[in-house]
């Protein structure tokens, strides 16, 4: 496995594996490596022979008040496993290769980006797709994989990948869950074992939701009352729980055959986002 922080190292290795006829897969991560982005990885080898894991905490999509300073970097874990997984190159830029002096051009998407992470997190959308736009102009894959815990994230991504004529398959990757429900998230990290007893509200809540709609409820106001409920009740504080159309990520006013719940909640300091797919027979 090839490592480097240098994107002329990574455009050379990209040409080669190319001229031997591999197809490039991207899987863009700010490390922290869980089984989620691993599974990311796995997805990522079923469709190239050349599989490029980019770790690269990026400071454009944190606000003044969030943690990256304490994101967790835990360089030496991520390397191994990224080794045990096959991965073929791991670029891991500094921050002055990817925002120079003098930096100054952005990537915005107008629209989905505004409703739910966009009205919690004002700028965090620019920074990701600034980062992006980067990564995949760096380096030219033919599919990138991203998790579907950052819905969002991923509507945001297809869009800009559509708006801008990208050559590259976005694949989106199931969210891994504990086996009591809990999404993995590099952020589970910083709970204490009381708050992540608190942080399975979150799944419990959805999930009910997700079962109750299929039973045939209709009242979507009532089940983003009852999921907000149900996590206040575990001390959680909520942002936001709602269920939306998963184009728009705007609300809906009754059930339709494709919808998603989606939640934002701090649990202590730590703030968390889940989601689920909704589909009616
Ligand atoms: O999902 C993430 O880890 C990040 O937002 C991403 C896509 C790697 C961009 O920094």
């Amino acid at each position: 496995m090839q490592t480097t922080e240098h994107i002329s190292d990574v455009r050379t290795a990209v040409r080669n594996a190319r001229q031997s006829g591999n197809r490039i897969g991207c899987v863009p991560t700010m490390g922290a490596l869980h089984a989620g982005h691993m599974s990311l990885v796995e997805e990522c080898r079923q469709r190239a022979e050349f599989v490029c894991v980019t770790i690269f905490v990026n400071p454009t999509q944190f606000a003044p008040t969030e943690d990256l300073a304490k994101y967790p970097r835990p360089i030496e874990a991520d390397l191994q496993k990224c080794r045990d997984a096959g991965v073929d190159l791991v670029f891991m830029p500094v921050v002055p290769s990817l925002y120079p002096d003098g930096y100054q051009t952005w990537v915005t998407v107008d629209e989905v980006t505004q409703p739910l992470e966009g009205t919690h997190r004002p700028s965090h959308f620019r920074g990701v797709t600034t980062v992006v736009a980067k990564l995949l102009n760096i380096l030219q894959p033919d599919v990138a994989c991203f998790g579907m815990k950052d819905y969002q994230q991923l509507a945001v991504i297809r869009r800009m990948v559509t708006d801008l004529d990208m050559p590259v398959d976005i694949i989106a990757c199931a969210t891994v869950r504990e086996p009591d429900g809990l999404a993995l998230s590099s952020r589970n990290m910083y709970l204490s074992a009381e708050e992540r007893t608190a942080g399975l509200s979150l799944s419990q809540s959805l999930f009910v939701v997700r079962d109750a709609l299929r039973d045939g409820a209709t009242d979507i106001a009532a089940l983003e009352l009852q999921m907000k409920t149900h996590m206040q009740q575990a001390n959680v504080e909520v942002q936001y729980a709602v269920i939306v159309d998963p184009h728009t990520l705007l609300p809906i006013s009754a059930p339709q055959q494709h919808m998603v719940a989606l939640i934002a909640a701090k649990v202590g300091a730590t703030r968390l986002i889940d989601n689920v797919e909704i589909f009616l027979d």
